[in-house]
């Protein structure tokens, strides 16, 4: 049951670091819908857990790669259950890799969809509701965003675009509205990433750890509940890796 409480919106809710997103989120107090694609066991479960602990949870099954479709499935479902929205986090992500010679334009067409038009749209969408909450809008953006990696291309450019967005956003939203990028370094592994590969990029952190799911976590409850002075910035989140 909807309560009078904040709501949080989170695409990529149902795992990794999206659901440390929306625990957090929701053991603050917010009641919290999230989106999810092929995860349904871990949604379903994270739906429970957090109506165990009597917060509303809706969650969203939609496919952000056609963000026309999805945005307007999550604004229809979204209206049903809640009458505002305080935060809106865009964490939905494909992590695709290809260097030029695998680019094609199906894959660009992909992550341009999942990482900027799916935020542009839900912005506009929920744009009227985020002004009258004096909301605040998170985007997971990427160290990679400034630091590309060739085999990466078209995802690190597709983060360099949210990264850019979030600037032109939060122009757009002031003064109501805040807008941040959050760009992490490592902060969970992709599941099949060699441990000697691991190795190697932790020597380059100066706080010799990777990040958690729960370091993001926390400045995203950062921003979204004490940071109300901090707008248009890509705050980097990776224990020191861009300065080495
Ligand atoms: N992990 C890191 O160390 C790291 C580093 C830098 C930046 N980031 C950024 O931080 C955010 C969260 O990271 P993460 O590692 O937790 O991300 P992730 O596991 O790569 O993806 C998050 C979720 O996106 C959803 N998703 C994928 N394709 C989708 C589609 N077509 N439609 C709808 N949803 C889709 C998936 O939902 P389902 O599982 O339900 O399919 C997935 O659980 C991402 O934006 C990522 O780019 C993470």
């Amino acid at each position: 049951m909807p309560t009078d409480a904040k709501v949080a919106l989170v695409t990529g809710g149902a795992k990794r670091v999206g659901r440390a997103i929306v625990e957090r989120l929701a053991s603050s107090g917010y009641d919290i819908a999230f989106t999810y694609l092929s995860s349904q066991e871990d949604a379903h479960d994270l739906q429970r857990s957090l109506e165990v602990l009597g917060r509303s949870c809706l969650a969203i099954r939609v496919d952000l790669t056609d963000p026309e479709h999805a945005t307007a499935a999550i604004e229809e479902e979204f209206h049903q259950a809640y009458k505002r929205l305080d935060v809106l986090v865009n964490s939905a992500s494909l992590y695709l890799g290809a260097r030029l010679a695998k680019t094609d334009l199906e894959l660009m067409h992909k992550l341009h969809a999942i990482h900027v038009a799916t935020p542009v749209l839900l912005c506009k969408k929920f744009e009227s509701p985020l002004r009258a909450s004096n909301g605040k809008v998170i985007n997971m953006v990427d160290l990679l965003a400034e630091r590309p990696w060739p085999e990466m291309l078209s995802y690190c450019a597709s983060k360099a675009a949210l990264a850019n967005l979030t600037l032109g956003l939060a122009k757009e939203l002031a003064p109501q509205v805040t807008v941040n990028g959050i760009a992490p370094g490592v902060v969970e592994w992709p599941d099949d990433y060699p441990e000697a590969e691991r190795q190697k990029y932790l020597k380059r952190v100066p706080l010799q750890r990777a990040g958690t799911p729960r370091d993001v976590a926390n400045l995203v409850h950062y921003l979204a509940t004490e940071g109300s002075y901090i707008t248009g910035q890509i705050i980097r989140l990776d224990g020191g890796r861009s300065i080495t």
